[in-house]
């Protein structure tokens, strides 16, 4: 069967080729590949920036988001025709790491964690895997052609977890379902309309926060038409200032940072409102430093209570809620959710998705014969 490598030795991404997995234990599962999101991480492995191949082999296969069928379910309870998605990081093997011990390998404290597609395991541009039971989320069958976008939302769901537990602070909660506030009182801004940007965006409207995005491009735009059908409002950095912004939303209370672009959030972090919270999702690349107001930015933390977090992967209930939470929004959103899917490829057109950055989400579409 066909898969997409990376040599990170010989500098190459090539189409593979190696013999179909079998399960080899009762709580395994064997899943034929139907779709492989790609995203900025693949983009990075395939300039042999990042990305580790399994230990022994000379390639990676790549792919970390996806969406399966499972073929066969062994004692599983997973049933051949189940639509499912695994999620992508796999416990360290340290005793001590209580986080991956609790099966919460999103909080690993070893750093020696793994990870599908991208840290010394295989991924999922393949035609079929085998994967524990223990990593995989049901998808109903109302989701296989969105069902994709469940590992790129989950960044979103640990986010909004994140924030209910850390809002819990204030006594009057934060989050819907947190207490008294109605909906919409709360102002929230998603900076970077990406596909992380945009589902998080979806994810905030959806939780009833009264949802701003700003991100680069001027309007009119498809990614600001997209934002406005689902009930975001877009400004564009190019046509508006941080302070202008600020004046135009008034308390801030939440930001969920998707660029990968430290100046510009730093600069967004200035403007954080009285006890918000400002999340940071973003991996930027290593560039020049910076100058920021550090003064400002500590008087502000003390001064209006404010908390600044960082987020990575997900958890099993990350997945779970992504799931529940596109099912909410292919009932409310049809249309727009469709939309972020921009482009379908034949795995052996790999090279397109990954090196064109055109669109907002692409897929390889497998066609395991
Ligand atoms: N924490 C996690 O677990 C996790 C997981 C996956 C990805 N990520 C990270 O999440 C971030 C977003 O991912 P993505 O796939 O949505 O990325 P993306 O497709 O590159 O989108 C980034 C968005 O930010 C905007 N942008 C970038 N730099 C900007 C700047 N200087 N000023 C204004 N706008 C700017 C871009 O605007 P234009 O469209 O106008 O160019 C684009 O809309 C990345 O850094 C990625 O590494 C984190
Ligand atoms: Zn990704
Ligand atoms: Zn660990």
């Amino acid at each position: 069967m066909k898969a997409v490598g990376v040599f990170p030795g010989k500098r190459t991404v090539e189409l593979v080729s190696f013999d179909e997995p079998n399960i080899t234990s009762p709580e395994q599962v064997k899943i034929r590949v139907l779709q492989v999101g790609v995203c900025g991480t693949d983009r990075e492995i395939c300039d042999f920036e990042y990305g580790t191949p399994p230990e022994g082999s000379e390639y990676l296969v790549l792919g970390h988001e996806s969406l399966g069928e499972v073929v066969e379910g062994g004692s599983t309870g997973f049933k051949p025709g189940d639509l499912v998605v695994p999620s992508v990081r796999r416990p360290c093997t340290h005793a001590d790491c209580v986080a991956c011990r609790a099966g919460r390998q999103d909080f690993c404290y070893s750093g020696d964690f793994t990870e599908r597609g991208i840290r010394s395991q295989h991924g999922f541009m393949t035609e079929f895997v085998v994967e524990a039971a223990e990593f995989l989320s049901l998808v109903p069958p109302e989701l296989r052609d969105v069902g994709i976008l469940v590992e790129p939302l989950t960044i979103a769901e640990k986010t909004l977890m994140q924030i209910q537990v850390i809002q819990q602070r204030l006594p009057w909660g934060l989050t819907p379902g947190g207490g008294a506030p109605p909906r919409g009182c709360h102002r929230a801004l998603v900076l970077g309309a990406g596909p992380v940007g945009l589902l998080g965006a979806m994810a905030l409207v959806n939780g009833g926060y009264d949802t701003y995005i700003y991100s680069r491009s001027r309007t009119p735009n498809i990614k600001a038409d997209l934002a406005e059908s689902f009930g975001a409002r877009y400004i564009s950095s190019q046509e508006m200032t941080v302070a202008q912004l600020a004046a135009k939303m008034g308390n801030i209370d939440v930001v969920y940072e998707a660029l990968g672009a430290s100046q510009l959030a730093f600069e967004v972090a200035q403007v954080l409102g009285a006890n918000g919270i400002f999340v940071f999702t973003g991996v930027p690349k290593h560039g020049d430093p910076i100058t920021i107001d550090t003064d400002l930015l500590m008087r502000n933390m003390v001064l209006k209570n404010q908390v600044i977090v960082g987020t990575v992967n997900a958890g099993h209930n990350a997945f779970e809620a992504a799931i529940d939470d596109l099912k909410t929004f292919n009932r409310r959103w049809p249309k727009a959710l469709r939309a972020l899917i921009t482009g379908r490829y034949p795995i052996e057109a790999f090279r397109e998705p990954i090196f064109a950055r055109s669109g907002i989400k692409n897929v390889l579409v497998m066609e395991a014969k």
